[in-house]
């Protein structure tokens, strides 16, 4: 499939957040928030943090259609501001397996190297599909969080992973 990958603006907000709560709803494993929390985090802020970060969404060419969507935030901080974070990787469920996953984490990466020397994720430990996908991509794991995401009457463990873009 013809995909292609764009940087999502404010102008995008309603149409990134109908994404993001398909899969708060159908993935909650893939995310660190609950639907409830994320609803209340207004669309102000989401507008915000959408020409503050850098989120993209790949699409079908030819469509506007969003097949999946991920960001890049850089630390912030004399000391930290060295290191990106990826967050809200996210591909529907019909787009996976297709490299739509690929296209956007190699944009992601790709931006991140004009900026930091290192990013880092984080993933749960049992989500077997993100972890082979982000070694695909280079990051290692090296640590886990025992019982770091409360779900309901569940404890579930989490990976910290990091990738070295550059030496300097
Ligand atoms: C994580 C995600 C972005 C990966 O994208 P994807 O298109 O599914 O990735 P791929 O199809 O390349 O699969 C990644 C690997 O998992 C393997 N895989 C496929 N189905 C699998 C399954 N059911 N269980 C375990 N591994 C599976 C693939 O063979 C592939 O292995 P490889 O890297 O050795 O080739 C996507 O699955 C997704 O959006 N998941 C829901 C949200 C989520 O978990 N986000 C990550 C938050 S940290």
């Amino acid at each position: 499939m013809a995909i292609r990958v764009v940087r999502l603006t404010s102008a995008d907000v309603e149409r990134f957040r109908q994404v993001r709560v398909e899969g708060l709803r159908s993935d909650p494993i893939g995310f660190r928030y609950s639907e409830a929390e994320d609803a209340a985090v207004g669309t102000a802020v989401w507008a915000a943090r959408l020409d503050l970060d850098f989120v993209v969404a790949a699409l079908r060419e030819g469509s506007d259609e969003i097949l999946g969507v991920g960001g890049f935030s850089r630390l912030a901080g004399d000391k930290l501001s060295h290191k990106g974070l990826i967050w809200g990787m996210y591909v529907r469920a019909a787009s996976r397996g297709t490299g739509a996953s690929d296209a956007i984490l190699e944009a992601l990466i790709a931006h991140a190297r004009l900026h930091v020397r290192q990013l880092q994720l984080t993933v749960i430990a049992d989500n077997a599909r993100a972890r082979m996908f982000y070694e695909r991509h280079g990051f290692v794991a090296y640590a886990t969080e025992p019982d770091a995401v409360q779900q309901g009457d569940e404890y579930r463990d989490e990976l910290s992973m990091w990738l070295r873009l550059a030496e300097r």
